[in-house]
């Protein structure tokens, strides 16, 4: 199973050009729907206000080979290892996540764009990536959804409650989830049980780039942007109008200490 790629299986019945026109409009469909988003939250304009305005605050000019190391720290820190989510079950579940879809979108793009003929051989590697992306989604996804939540692991509410702002993270591990199944029973020979879940895993895709407007999935877009932000803030001293953290130790007294600070 690990070695076989699922879409050349299939293009004896869906031509592979029925595959690449699918993946051409999910991708503009991520482009537009972003680009609707910021129109509609007014995000982009936000920020150029806010870069203007604390420009105008800054205490310090950063020079340009300070402001090189800051994007270099954002990239390798801030995005490449998402540390906004601290250290813990959050971050490795995050990076889980993360890192199977990227591995399993550009596997999928390019099995589909250059080996979706059943007469070429798909090397292994490829397959064996992109096996491995969709369970590296599902773990990190399921992990998230099922203990890390905030309605779940602060709020109290069941795991099976599901909202509006579930939509991305839902969609994202029903994608896998179904590609995995699709591919095992491909591989059994079952043609009508695969065909059952290549239509859910087409469906939830549908769901997944064509919800982008309405899901959470344009934050890995906006993250990246407001965490450079934040760093050049902090070093020219404009700190988004918020004090420089204090020399003096923290005294909270115990009671601090009795629960986590978990509730939102
Ligand atoms: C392919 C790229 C990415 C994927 C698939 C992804 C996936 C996810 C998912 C599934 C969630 C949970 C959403 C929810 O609350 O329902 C999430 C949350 C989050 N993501 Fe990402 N993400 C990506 C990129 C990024 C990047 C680049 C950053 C930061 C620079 C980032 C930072 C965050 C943060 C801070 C949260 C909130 C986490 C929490 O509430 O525990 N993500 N992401």
């Amino acid at each position: 199973m690990l070695l076989t790629n699922p879409f050349s299986e299939i293009a004896t019945t869906i031509p592979p050009v029925f595959m690449q026109a699918f993946v051409i409009i999910m991708i503009l469909s991520v482009i537009i729907s972003t680009l609707l988003d910021m129109a509609h939250k007014k995000n982009a304009k936000y920020f150029f206000i806010n870069l203007k305005k604390s420009k105008e605050a800054s205490k310090r000019k950063v020079s340009a080979s300070k402001k090189t190391s800051i994007i270099v720290k954002t990239v390798a820190s801030d995005i490449m290892t998402t540390s906004e989510l601290g250290v813990g079950q959050r971050r490795v579940a995050h990076l889980l996540g993360m890192y199977g879809s990227i591995i399993f979108w550009i596997t999928s793009f390019m099995m589909i764009f250059f080996y979706s003929s059943p007469s070429i051989i798909t090397p292994n590697f490829l397959t064996i990536l992109w096996h491995l992306g969709a369970l590296m989604t599902c773990l990190g996804g399921y992990w998230f959804w099922f203990f890390l939540r905030v309605d779940v692991s602060a709020e109290g509410h069941s795991w099976s409650r599901i909202i509006r702002a579930d939509l991305f993270v839902l969609s994202l591990v029903t994608a896998s989830t179904f590609a995995l199944i699709w591919s095992y029973f491909q591989y059994s020979g079952l043609t009508i049980i695969s065909s059952l879940f290549l239509i859910l895993f087409v469906l939830s895709n549908i769901v997944l780039f064509g919800g982008v407007y309405w899901s959470k999935f344009a934050h890995m877009f906006y993250k990246p942007g407001a965490a450079l932000q934040k760093n050049l803030s902090e070093e020219d001293g404009s700190r988004d109008w918020l004090p420089e953290p204090s020399s003096k130790p923290k005294k909270f007294g115990l009671g601090i200490k009795r629960e986590s600070a978990r509730h939102y």
